[in-house]
This record gives structure tokens, C-alpha cells and sequence, in this order.
């Protein structure tokens, strides 16, 4: 367990490692740098609470009629209390925003390998097209082991498709054309939710991510590109 614990650790300290993985799957990325703020703000929480607690002791009143004092501090004493505490939250802030920072950008190169699906949203659902043309409403299916990247866009107000297992949820708005994507690893069901409000039936407007086995989406997709070319020949009347 600790050693599992370290090496945990220990990969969640490379940024190299976090830049490596972000491409492969996004949510193992923000799940490491997650995981290194807790570790984080828990030693600099215990550091502090423990120098508190020894001053609390150092200078706790001895007798019922002590008065304190105050010793004066000299200017390099003064300044190294106010400059050293703060150093140590700016470093770890800094450390964190840069790899936050080199995540996203990482982030921002989706894979080339990529399933592409258009998104609309609308009041209040998700509309999406697959690059057969097939269309689905707020049930997404997508196998598993492919990166899926949605280009979003919005026909009335702005939405934010959120996906909270995959750790990713970017806004899509009339006007504009946003993107997110993920890489769903294994068969599974996951929530999809608007994470912006955009009216009424704003907290409705719910789907789900449904992953699949590869060949089980591959027929899927056959199946319904059949059907979708044979409701084009009725309506052309062949
Ligand atoms: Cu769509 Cu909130």
C-alpha cells in the first residue's frame, strides 16, 4: 500500500509523466494533479498546525495575573515571518498552476485517431451526429478504446455538456464552435449534464455516455446508417 501510495506520488510529481498520459486519457491526468493538491495542502496544512501548536505552548500564560509582551522583532526577523510562509504557498500555487497549466494545453491536442461527433445543444437537449450522418439524442454511444471528440455548438443559449466521470465539461454557445473530448476505456454507462444555466428545464437536461465493446458499436453503427439510407429512399420515393 505505501509503496503503491509512492509511486502514485512519485508519478503525479513528473509534469513529463502528467504530459505523456494527458494524451492518451485526459482523466488520468486530472486525477493525478487532484491528487497532488491533496497531498499538497495537506503537508503545508500540517506544517503550519504543527509550528501553531508549539507556539501555543511556547507562549501560553504561566500564571493568572501574566501580562504579555511583545519582543520586538528586528527588520530581518519581520520580513523573514511575512516573506518565508508566503514563499512556500506561492511555490506549491505556482508549481500546481503550472501543471495545470501544461495539462490543458496538453489537453487541447485531442488525439488523431479520433472518433469526431457534432454536438448541438438546445433548450433542453443534446443532439448529436455522427460522421455517418446517424443522429442521436442525449444518448451518446461510442466504443470502447477510441478517443471521441465532440464539436459543439448551440442553437439557443449557451449549455456546458459536462461529463463528470471523463473529467471534462467545456460550454458550447450559439455562434461558436467548442470542442471536448475523452477516452472512454471500458463498457460502462456515464452521466452527461448541462453544467451551465440555460433556462427552466435547465437541471433536465440530462444524458448519458453509453460505452460499448468495439465490434458491438461497429454493428450498431452498420445497422443504423441502413436505416438512415433507407428512410432517405422512402422519402425520395425509389
Ligand atoms: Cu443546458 Cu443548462
Amino acid at each position: 500500500m505505501r509503496k503503491r501510495l509512492f509511486a502514485a506520488f512519485l508519478a503525479a510529481a513528473t509534469p513529463a509523466a502528467w504530459a505523456a498520459n494527458a494524451i492518451k486519457d485526459p482523466a488520468a491526468g486530472w486525477d493525478r494533479l487532484w491528487f497532488e493538491v491533496l497531498v499538497d495542502i495537506s503537508i503545508l496544512g500540517i506544517v503550519f498546525a504543527l509550528i501553531t501548536t508549539y507556539f501555543i505552548i511556547r507562549y501560553r500564560r504561566r500564571s493568572a495575573d501574566e501580562v504579555g509582551r511583545a519582543g520586538k522583532l528586528t527588520v530581518a526577523a519581520a520580513v523573514g515571518w511575512t516573506v518565508i510562509p508566503m514563499f512556500v504557498f506561492m511555490a506549491d500555487d505556482f508549481f500546481l498552476a503550472a501543471n495545470g497549466w501544461q495539462l490543458w494545453n496538453t489537453y487541447r491536442q485531442p488525439p488523431a485517431d479520433r472518433l469526431e461527433i457534432k454536438l448541438e445543444s438546445g433548450m433542453y437537449s443534446w443532439d448529436y451526429t455522427y460522421p455517418n450522418g446517424v443522429q442521436a439524442q442525449n444518448v451518446l454511444k461510442v466504443p470502447a478504446g477510441k478517443p471521441v471528440l465532440l464539436r459543439m455548438t448551440s442553437r439557443d443559449t449557451i449549455h456546458s455538456h459536462f461529463i463528470p466521470d471523463f473529467r471534462v465539461k467545456e460550454d458550447s454557445m450559439p455562434g461558436r464552435v467548442t470542442y471536448l473530448w475523452f477516452y472512454p476505456q471500458k463498457p460502462g454507462e456515464h452521466i452527461v449534464t448541462c453544467a451551465e444555466y440555460c433556462g427552466i428545464m435547465h437541471s433536465y437536461m440530462v444524458g448519458k455516455v453509453v460505452v460499448v465493446p468495439e465490434a458491438e458499436f461497429t454493428a450498431w453503427y452498420a445497422q443504423e446508417e441502413k436505416k438512415l439510407a433507407e428512410a432517405g429512399a422512402r422519402k425520395k420515393g425509389v
